[in-house]
């Protein structure tokens, strides 16, 4: 579809793009429902699924980050045990594999040299293969044994958004298949396409509150050469990709760090004025993450709170619709991906051809 890759009114892709993710996610909901309330996938992949002993998620950048959120939710749905790896790191450096693996490569291309480095290496080991991908018939999808695609339309912005919060979307979707059989599901009573079209419906209600990530930007960042994301579980997975984004198209530095690990070394750097943003949606640790916003700010942090309704406090910046407690990726990163937006926006970036940076990296 040609208008798809046109900007239209907007003046960058990227604000296209993050604008697109609601349709996104409610696209990928439509192309995985099978018409009898279950899930569209290949039974053949949902029995490797179910046979593997530990699955390997390798990609790189964006996808990496998605892999890792995608870590998160086959363990936690599926109980199966993950590892992402970034691709050029496993490629050399290969983990120990378990007797029963599956490789699942994320790419939003398909065309990632690192990646497809080691799917050929693992493919000639014999072991099941599975890409999650943007593009039908990239490489990528070729050479695996089977693929899943994201439906996030062609990405332009060098920055992923819509394809990374795809991305994801499959992987729960994914995650819920492979226990069906078990009948896990029982178990924990959800409905994934419901829980997805709730996901969908709270990233809309973020993309309509833009001028509270341009007052975000205003507040913290206009003068600021760095930025600390902060964030348990799989908000410090978000805190990853936050500082991603703000790095690549800002050009601030940013990093994504473990609350907890911040004494043991990167407090050090806090100052008057240094700038977090604090990211709080799972209910078992946000006392935690409170108390490491307590110390970043007695030391002069200025400190941004993103929360999820019914966890929030007087003073939070930022709240989201709640959604349920696995999904909450696919709604706090829509004000990261904005206040990245609105900061290099600021600083005159060029925004969707950050410099040095490609959107698809063909070399090793
Ligand atoms: C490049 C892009 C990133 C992307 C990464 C992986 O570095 O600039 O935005 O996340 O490649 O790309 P892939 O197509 O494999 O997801």
């Amino acid at each position: 579809d040609a208008s798809d890759i046109e900007k239209g009114l907007y003046p960058h892709y990227m604000l296209k793009e993050i604008d697109e993710q609601p349709v996104v996610i409610r696209k990928v909901i439509s192309k995985y429902q099978d018409g009898q309330g279950g899930i569209l996938i290949d039974p053949q992949l949902r029995e490797r699924m179910t046979m593997a002993d530990r699955i390997y998620i390798i990609a790189c950048g964006t996808s990496y980050h998605a892999g890792l959120v995608g870590k998160q939710l086959i363990e936690k749905i599926a109980n199966i045990p993950v590892e992402a790896h970034i691709a050029s790191e496993f490629l050399y450096n290969r983990s120990i594999l378990s007797a029963n693996p599956l490789f699942i490569f994320i790419s939003q291309s398909g065309e990632t040299a690192d990646s497809r480095g080691v799917l050929v290496a693992i493919k000639q080991m014999g072991y099941p293969t599975v890409t999650i991908t943007n593009v039908p018939g990239s490489t990528l999808s070729r050479e695996a044994d089977y693929t899943l695609l994201t439906y996030a339309g062609p990405e332009i912005a060098v920055a992923s958004t819509k394809a990374y919060t795809a991305q994801i979307a499959v992987l729960a979707l994914l995650a819920f298949d492979s226990i069906r059989e078990k009948g896990m599901e029982q178990l924990y009573g959800i409905n994934p396409f419901h829980e997805l079209s709730i996901a969908a419906n709270a990233m809309e209600i973020m993309i309509n509150k833009k001028e509270m990530m341009e007052e975000v930007v205003w507040q913290y960042l206009t003068s600021s050469r760095n930025c600390f994301f902060i964030g348990r579980g799989v908000d410090y997975y978000i805190a990853l990709e936050g500082a991603l984004k703000l790095k690549e198209i800002s050009y601030i530095q940013a990093e994504g760090f473990a609350g907890g690990e911040l004494k043991h070394g990167t407090i050090a750097l806090v100052e008057e004025g240094t700038p977090a943003i604090a990211l709080i949606t799972q209910s078992h640790i946000r006392a935690n993450v409170r108390s490491n916003v307590q110390e970043i700010m007695a030391r002069g942090a200025n400190v941004c709170m993103i929360t999820m309704e019914g966890s929030e406090e007087r003073g939070d910046q930022i709240v989201l619709p709640a959604v349920h407690e696995l999904l909450t990726p696919l709604v706090s990163v829509i004000p990261l991906q904005l206040i990245s937006y609105y900061a290099a926006k600021y600083r005159g970036c060029d925004i969707d051809k950050p410099r040095n940076l490609a959107k698809s990296v063909t070399v090793e």
